[in-house]
């Protein structure tokens, strides 16, 4: 079955195409990036008009990439829900308008759905049940993947994500937007101990997290240093930084596996792509003799890959089914 996905929720615009789930034909994505950084972080409208812009030259040469035509599309998925509420629009409507033009159904897919399922094009062995991280830009979330369409959140961060964190400091430190990928470049090398950072916890809740606590204790270290005109060893803070977020992430995914009796444990997100964090799982998942699951870099940010892939998972739609789809800002899982 050949699905041609359609993902807008952020700043990145994706069009891809999987035959059955996990093989990918296509997978054009256009980061917009660029143009936010100018801003120091996403605005929603120039995201909305920039996704407006660049969708049908992307679809084109996905279908080109793929080698298809139009006519050899089976069904339309798109990204309904969470996300920019403008920026999703423009897809969904897209996406509608392609379904009803091809006379294929729709199929909508949750973002989140969709960052795990990055997984199953990555390992084709891979079939729920199994505990994932999910660590994203917006949401920090362990979740229970009962099977390909049913997941609940059994542990999530009560304050920012742990990708928005990432964001803050690097802003502070001058790298520009997005910035945890240079945040993590940065801290190559660097001592993780020049800093005492917080590690949060959460009363009662011990699969719970919080990471606003330590963006504002790193905030204040560097806005204190720069009062006082000290050096700041900016690769230690990076490296601490990344070992306290690493630290508060890791034990919480092994004792969510445990208590789940989970010994399959999959990773998605663009802060997947972090290497503390990865390196930290991997020692982990070995000591407890669990099977780690790590996208790809390419799958872990936003793609339509994966939006292609759980889509093949979800129900299957009727013809005419879900053209009054509407999109959603926030969503449960
Ligand atoms: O999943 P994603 O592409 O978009 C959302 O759905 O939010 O995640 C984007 C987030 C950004 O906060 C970005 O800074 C972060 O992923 N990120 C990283 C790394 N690469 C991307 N954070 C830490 N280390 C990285 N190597
Ligand atoms: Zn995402």
């Amino acid at each position: 079955m050949n699905i041609l996905a359609i993902e807008t929720s952020c700043d990145e615009t994706g069009v891809a195409i999987t035959r059955n789930g996990r093989e990918i034909l296509a997978n054009e994505v256009f980061s917009q990036a660029d143009l936010h950084a100018l801003y120091g972080g996403v605005v929603p409208e120039i995201a909305s008009r920039n996704h407006i812009i660049v969708l049908t030259k992307l679809m084109e040469s996905a279908l080109s990439k793929a080698d298809l035509t139009k006519a050899d599309l089976e069904a339309i998925a798109v990204t309904y829900a969470p996300g920019l509420i403008g920026a999703l629009l423009v897809g969904v409507n897209f996406a509608k308008s392609m379904a009803y033009a091809l006379g294929i159904p729709l199929i909508p897919v949750h973002h989140i759905r969709g960052h795990i399922a990055a997984n199953y094009i990555a390992y084709p062995e891979l079939k729920p049940p199994f505990l994932c991280l999910v660590v994203s830009g917006g949401h920090s979330q362990l979740v229970d993947v009962r099977d390909y369409t049913d997941m609940s959140i059994i542990g999530a961060t009560r304050d920012d994500a742990a990708g928005e964190c990432f964001d803050k400091v690097a802003r502070v430190l001058g790298l520009g937007y997005p910035g945890g990928k240079a945040l993590d470049d940065l801290a190559q090398g660097g001592d993780d101990k020049a800093y005492t950072l917080p590690r949060s916890t959460i009363d009662g809740h011990p699969l719970d997290m919080s990471f606003s606590g330590l963006k504002t204790a790193v905030l204040n270290l560097i806005h204190n240093a720069d009062q006082k005109g000290e050096t700041l060893d900016r690769k230690g803070l990076a490296a601490s930084f990344a070992a306290a977020i690493s630290d508060t992430l890791v034990p919480r995914t092994m004792q969510a596996a445990a208590e789940q009796n989970y010994k399959h444990i999959a990773v998605a997100g663009g802060v997947a792509a972090n290497s503390r964090i990865r390196r930290d799982l991997e020692s982990a998942a070995k000591d407890a003799d669990c099977t780690l699951y790590l996208p790809p870099l390419f799958l872990c940010g936003d793609n339509a890959a994966m939006i292609a892939c759980q889509a093949y998972f979800e129900p299957k739609p009727g013809l005419l089914d879900n053209l009054d789809l509407n999109a959603y800002a926030t969503k449960p899982l």
